[in-house]
């Protein structure tokens, strides 16, 4: 059978400085993880095929430095798009845009950043790239919190209402098995 692995980028200057969104590099940690995926992912795959799908952005890009397989960058994994709140931190915005950040909490889902998109938009713009992934054999997808939890949400068929809170730590990979009526889900954490 084939597996789906995926893993958050590791981690990046914003994420030390809890800023959201951004491009920037990664932290002294996230380039360790970076240098640790070679041996998990062959560990775990063995001898298989494997392709590998970043964002655009560099901290996905960077993460798969090391790795030698097929590699693509797709603008439909880059983050969900804060708009206006990109690059603050969710106090800068529980500060400037009060009555956005209760409505966040409200509905996480169907919450749309001013300028920028929601959930339910990131779930939209992921379409061609599920298509494609239920076509493929082995794929590891380097990317993100927001995007990771939507595809995770697929295979695993959590709801909507659920979908904004799965944990999807950094420096660990999940690998997901599709069997007969769901998927078996492995995790495989690097400490760092
Ligand atoms: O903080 C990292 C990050 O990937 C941000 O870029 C993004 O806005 C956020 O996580 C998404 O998580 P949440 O929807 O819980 O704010």
């Amino acid at each position: 059978p084939r597996s789906i692995f995926f893993s958050r980028h590791g981690e990046s200057l914003y994420n030390v400085m809890g800023k959201l969104g951004g491009d920037s590099e990664l932290s002294a940690r996230g380039k360790q993880y970076a240098k640790s995926l070679p041996l998990l992912i062959a560990t775990h795959l063995g001898s298989k095929q494997l392709t590998v799908w970043t964002s655009t952005m560099k901290r996905t890009i960077a993460t798969a430095e090391h790795l030698t397989y097929p590699k693509l960058a797709w603008k439909a994994l880059d983050e969900l798009d804060a708009g206006v709140c990109d690059g603050m931190t969710y106090e800068e915005i529980e500060e400037q845009y009060p009555e956005d950040f209760a409505n966040r909490d409200e509905d996480k889902f169907n919450y749309r950043y001013r300028g920028g998109e929601s959930y339910r938009d990131v779930v939209l713009r992921l379409e061609p790239v599920i298509m494609e992934l239920e076509r493929q054999r082995n794929i590891l997808i380097i990317g993100h919190q927001a995007i990771l939890r939507c595809i995770y949400a697929y295979f695993m068929n959590h709801s909507h209402e659920k979908l904004p809170y799965i944990k999807i730590p950094l420096h660990t990979v999940i690998q997901l098995t599709p069997r007969a009526y769901t998927c078996e889900e492995k995790r495989y954490k690097v400490d760092i």
